[in-house]
């Protein structure tokens, strides 16, 4: 059975992983994911838990670019759901109010693209798979992600850069995000996946009988509603976001949906407090299986669903990348 080797970076509790994982067990592949790379310790326990005895590094920057060759195994597929923040709308303007740099200049996470660079340069994976939120299309009027496609491009084939949605794939939630792929041998005109435009509501993605703490209090639904009127009166936005079980998808559910929950409540009829949805919840409009396992906190558990990537997306992205590299080698040459 032919083996497809793999890395997990920016692992998060392994959105990337699992739909990765989906495909090469349909192609009837051998899978391994080498190595993973994580530096939340939450995120890690899930993992673990999910994925045990995956070897770790827990901070990626902490491999220095001489050291790449060793401490990196040798893999077929790099993936990388890299840290969005520097790049997302909310994340420029919570750097902007703290004075902050953002983008590539951001230090802390900003620059952690070159250090993916590094490693694709050091061990030349057959394919790597990268995905950010779609602000970064439009960031600095797209200079940052055409400065990206240029580096990676001098030594992959590296197809324009696409935007998917997951309400577009199966899953009840708006969720645009986009996907980098790169090929070291060229073999033909890559496509992404289309759309499969399967019909879901968000009843499809509900718990049966969701515990009643999830249902929000009288002073915090109060509270909701006045300032929803201030926010009216002043010509602000939403406030709070109602979402009806009937609706075909929520807002995307972000990592700060554990706060109040206030982007997507869900209506429970005339008169009755909305409620949040439940961690669970959040993971299946993710596409996580029921199977998939957590034991964190709450907080923690909408921090990790909320960060993770829309598996049904990835899933059909990984097929598409998988199956070039498996086509016939007929117009196979080497890129760099
Ligand atoms: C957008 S989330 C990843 C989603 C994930 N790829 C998935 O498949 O669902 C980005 C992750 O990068 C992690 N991270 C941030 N800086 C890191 C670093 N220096 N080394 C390793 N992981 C890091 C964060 O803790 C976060 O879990």
């Amino acid at each position: 059975m032919k083996k497809i080797t793999s890395i997990d970076l920016f692992a998060g509790v392994g959105g990337m992983r699992i739909s990765l994982q989906r495909v090469l067990n349909r192609l009837h592949l051998k899978d391994e994911c080498k190595l993973y790379s994580e530096i939340n310790s939450y995120s890690r326990q899930t993992y673990d838990l999910n994925f045990p005895q995956t070897p770790l590094i827990e901070d990626i920057k902490s491999v220095k670019k001489n050291e790449i060759s060793y401490k990196i195994p040798d893999h077929d597929i790099l993936l990388a759901g890299f840290p969005c923040q520097p790049f997302s709308r909310a994340g420029i303007s919570k750097r902007k109010n703290l004075n902050r740099s953002h983008g590539f200049d951001d230090k802390d996470q900003g620059d952690l693209f070159f250090n993916i660079l590094d490693i694709l340069k050091a061990k030349k994976p057959k394919a790597f798979i990268l995905e950010n939120v779609q602000n970064l299309k439009t960031y600095q009027n797209g200079k940052i992600l055409d400065e990206m496609i240029k580096k990676l491009s001098k030594y992959y084939y590296v197809p324009k850069p696409q935007v998917l949605d997951a309400q577009d794939f199966g899953l009840a939630q708006r969720r645009k995000r986009i996907f980098i792929v790169g090929f070291l041998n060229f073999n033909g005109k890559f496509n992404f996946p289309e759309p499969t435009f399967k019909k879901t509501i968000i009843k499809d993605f509900l718990d049966f009988y969701p515990p009643r703490k999830y249902i929000i209090s009288d002073l915090l639904w109060n509270s909701h509603q006045k300032r929803r009127i201030r926010n009216k009166i002043a010509g602000k936005g939403f406030g709070f976001r109602l979402s009806y079980p009937t609706d075909k998808a929520t807002v995307t559910i972000s990592a700060r949906y554990y706060k109040d929950g206030s982007e997507c409540l869900l209506y429970r009829g005339v008169g009755k407090n909305p409620r949040r949805l439940t961690p669970r919840e959040v993971f299946r409009l993710q596409g996580f299986p029921e199977s998939f396992k957590f034991k964190v906190s709450d907080l923690q558990a909408y921090k990790q669903a909320g960060n993770a990537v829309p598996i049904n997306v990835v899933e059909k992205v990984c097929l598409n990348v998988v199956n070039y590299l498996n086509q016939s080698k007929k117009y196979q040459k080497k890129v760099a």
